[in-house]
């Protein structure tokens, strides 16, 4: 399996899809982890807060794939972003992957010492221990504080994005400045009234695939990157199985037409920014 890439505001790459590990359980994790990167994924996506850094870990070394083949992504908790702190995080996060360097660092969320966070960050790049950085769930006014200090840039901003929340304002503002638009519930987390809608259910009959697979390639027909989310091994193949068929101009405008700005994710961002702080895990307990 072939999986086209992307280049980067860095000149770095990326795959144009990778694998989610949210809410999946370690053993799934390690063993979906090494079975996806077997056959073709490069780019794998965990957070401190989902408890499977170390299932991810087993899982890359598990795979028999080089481990300088294998982009890691991660991300630390708002609740780490204190400078001593997010230094601490960082290097933890490192240990449970079981690896000298991380490839992509995001910060999670956009609340609390951020820059302190970033100052961290970028330390990090610059002792080799991260090769690039990004962010999560920034919007605009996120992303302009950031670019105001910054000396080195995001490549990425990670947020919730598909077919019935597709992002347009926050997708142009990240293209002008060359950030790439990272997907989150790329499959609307699963949601059946999405891979149901008779447009999708359409396309994948013309096109000889799985609704699923028609949402994925929509994403990186945006020039968005998707990272499904799946504990199957089967699943995993199947979603990255999409770099062999095109929309035309007029079904990805159909597509397009889905949008109604509904997020699955639907907790406001005012009681967001209190609620994170409460998330605090004993991150080296887990498997
Ligand atoms: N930065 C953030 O704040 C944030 C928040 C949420 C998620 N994320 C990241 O984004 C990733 C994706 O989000 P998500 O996993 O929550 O949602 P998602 O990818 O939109 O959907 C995952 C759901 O789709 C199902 N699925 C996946 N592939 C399938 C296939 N080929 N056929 C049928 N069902 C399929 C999965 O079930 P099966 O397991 O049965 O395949 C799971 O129920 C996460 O894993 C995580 O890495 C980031």
């Amino acid at each position: 399996m072939k999986i086209e890439t992307y280049t980067l505001n860095n000149g770095m790459e990326l795959p144009k899809i990778g694998l989610g590990t949210f809410r999946i359980r370690p053993d799934d994790c390690e063993k979906t982890v090494s079975a996806a990167i077997q056959s073709g994924y490069r780019l794998i996506d965990t957070a401190n807060v989902y408890m499977n850094e170390r299932a991810v870990g087993r899982g890359v070394k598990k795979s028999g794939v080089p481990r300088n083949e294998v982009i890691l992504a991660s991300k630390i908790w708002c609740s780490e972003y204190k400078y001593k702190k997010a230094v601490k995080a960082i290097d933890a996060t490192l240990s449970r992957l079981g690896t000298d360097h991380l490839d992509l660092l995001m910060l999670h969320q956009p609340f609390g010492r951020v820059e302190e966070a970033w100052t961290a960050a970028e330390e990090a790049v610059k002792a080799g221990k991260v090769r690039m950085l990004g962010v999560s769930n920034f919007d605009e006014a996120d992303l302009e504080k950031l670019l105001g200090y910054c000396t080195v840039k995001p490549v990425l901003d990670q947020v919730e994005c598909h077919p019935y929340c597709q992002r347009r304002s926050l997708g142009g503002y990240l293209k002008e400045r060359g950030i790439l638009l990272e997907s989150w519930y790329p499959l609307g987390s699963g949601n059946a009234g999405l891979l149901g809608e008779k447009t999708v259910v359409s396309l994948a009959e013309k096109y000889g695939k799985f609704p699923v697979q028609i949402v994925l390639k929509w994403h990186t027909e945006e020039g968005y990157l998707p990272i499904p989310g799946t504990g199957n091994p089967a699943h995993a193949a199947e979603n990255a199985d999409i770099f062999d068929f095109s929309f035309t101009q007029e079904e990805l405008g159909t597509l397009r037409a889905l949008d109604k700005n509904e997020r699955f994710f639907k907790m406001k961002r005012g009681v967001q920014k209190y609620m994170v702080f409460f998330q605090r895990m004993k991150y080296d307990k887990q498997k």
